[in-house]
């Protein structure tokens, strides 16, 4: 799998979580805050993969420096520091959802979900075009190699959880 295609299969993942979060705000309130927990719980591991797949592609080490660069390296960070930040909001709402009201945590899961969604087609529009015009072709293999093993390491992980939440759910 190419860089590109590996970022594009992670987005799939997420969206995918995504919609059964939006699709948890939208049953009683009981089943919604216990579907929200889970999902919750399911975003972490793709979360952190994100954020570690997106650390190996964007690393200035393997892209070439220039003055075009720079604008690109800033949207890079920015973006990273939001997804960073939403991180800290996924492990918040799952910590304090209990002691929220019901309006609240759907209102705060409507939120993130928007967020997240904003952040991917950012990087799919603006970032994801651009980086293929910087990075070195020399370092393309094994960026492409060590993205794709972190990816799959992501995909066992979240299938793990996914059996525990279907447990969970099943008992
Ligand atoms: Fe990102
Ligand atoms: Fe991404």
């Amino acid at each position: 799998m190419n860089i590109l295609e590996t970022l594009a299969e992670e987005h799939r993942i997420f969206r995918r979580l995504l919609e059964r979060l939006a699709k948890s705000v939208t049953l009683e309130e009981s089943a919604a805050r216990k579907e929200i927990q889970n999902t919750l719980l399911l975003l972490f591991p793709v979360l952190d993969a994100h954020e570690k797949i997106e650390t190996i592609v964007f690393d200035p080490a393997h892209l070439d420096q220039g003055a075009k660069c720079q604008g690109f390296f800033q949207k890079v960070s920015h973006q990273h520091e939001q997804i960073h930040k939403l991180r800290k909001e996924v492990l918040d709402m799952r910590g304090n959802s209990r002691k929220r009201s019901f309006e609240d945590l759907k209102m705060g899961a409507l939120e993130l979900i928007g967020l997240l969604n904003y952040h991917f087609e950012l990087e799919e529009r603006e970032l994801w075009p651009e980086y293929s015009q910087f990075l070195r072709s020399t370092a393309a293999h094994s960026i492409g190699r060590r993205v794709t093993q972190k990816l799959k390491e992501m995909e066992l992980e979240l299938g793990k959880r996914w059996e525990l939440v279907e447990g969970l759910l099943a008992s």
